[in-house]
């Protein structure tokens, strides 16, 4: 089968090459893939010079089980499929159960790409921050793909949603999603929120932290900003209604033991129905592999960048 794997001499850093076809386990379905999307945190990975030639990637993919599980667990054969992996930019995938959802029949590949990696990181962090229900929330790299989830699931759970983003044309496309505010930057937020979903970091996370009201948890997602967050001295008084803030770590992969396939159903099931959107704002065949990357890296995307296989 062919995959994109790493190769620094190549745009983009990957090129499509014959790889062996994946051999399951008893416990894994086989999937022909559609269509797989792109993150920032592997898209970093396969541009690291660090990382060796060769290596073979990829969380997010769409596709149909041409064979299931021999255990009989997960999806039967036939059935079109959302996973989420770690070496999947590849024709054939071999998933087991806990990382499949099912997909309705007539979804759009491209569409259920988009969700493992955003979609769940969204959902499972705005599990972390408790209670959403008429409580403002802020989400910093809004119109970014876990951005873009996390707006409409905190609006969905009845949130005032505070999306940040430095671009101010995004604003009417946040709103649309559900946001109520919009605003360039955590600082600009006037008012205090009960909980934040961080994906820039940096100084984001500094006047996000400033932001919370007491009792308040920000959830550190992801550090698109690349830069040191630098709390002084002040920033950590719990004087003046600031008590008992806090801020959490998050990582989509921390257990190995988690279930996917519940989220990642659902998460189809809404995106297929239209109450979800995917938020694609690049789609090409996986031969255009270096313009989505380029736009990736660039943050010209705004949005998910998905590559159909032919
Ligand atoms: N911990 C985990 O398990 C986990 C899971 C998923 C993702 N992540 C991480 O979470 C982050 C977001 O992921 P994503 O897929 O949504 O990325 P993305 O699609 O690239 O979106 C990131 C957003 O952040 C904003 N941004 C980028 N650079 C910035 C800067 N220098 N200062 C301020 N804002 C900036 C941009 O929005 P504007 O231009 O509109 O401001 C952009 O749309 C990434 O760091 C990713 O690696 C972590």
């Amino acid at each position: 089968m062919r995959a994109l794997v790493v190769d620094h001499t190549s745009p983009g850093h990957l090129s499509l090459t014959d790889v062996p076809d994946p051999q399951p386990a008893a416990h894994e379905a086989l999937v022909r893939v559609e269509a797989i999307s792109l993150n920032s945190g592997e898209v970093s990975r396969a541009t690291d010079p660090a990382t060796p030639n060769g290596a073979r990637l990829g969380w997010d993919a769409a596709g149909v089980v041409v064979r299931a599980a021999a255990d009989g667990s997960g999806p039967a054969e036939g059935d079109r499929v959302v996973t989420l992996g770690e070496t999947g930019w590849a024709e054939l995938r071999a998933v087991p159960a806990t990382l499949l959802g099912t997909a309705p029949r007539d979804a759009d590949p491209g569409a259920l790409s988009t969700i493992p990696v955003a979609g769940l990181s969204a959902l499972h962090v705005l599990r972390r921050t408790g209670q959403l229900l008429g409580r403002r929330v802020m989400v910093t790299g809004a119109s970014g793909g876990v951005g873009r989830y996390a707006v409409q699931l905190a609006a969905r759970a009845g949130a005032h949603v505070v999306a940040i983003s430095r671009d101010p044309d995004r604003a009417g496309e946040l709103r649309a999603l559900g946001a109520s505010e919009v605003r360039p930057e955590p600082a600009a937020v006037t008012e205090p929120v009960a909980a934040v979903l961080d994906n820039v970091g940096g100084p984001h996370l500094v006047a996000a932290f400033a932001a919370l009201s007491a009792g308040g948890t920000l959830v550190s997602v992801g550090r698109s900003a690349g830069a040191d967050a630098v709390l002084t001295p002040d920033a950590l008084l719990g004087d003046a209604g600031r008590h008992d803030r806090s801020i959490r770590t998050f990582f989509l992969f921390g257990d190995p033991a988690t279930d996917f396939a519940a989220d990642l159903t659902w998460l189809a099931a809404e995106v297929t129905a239209g109450r979800l959107d995917p938020g694609i704002s690049w789609r090409g065949p996986w031969t255009r592999h270096p313009e989505a990357v380029e736009a990736l890296l660039t943050h010209r995307l705004h949005g998910k960048a998905v590559l159909v296989l032919d």
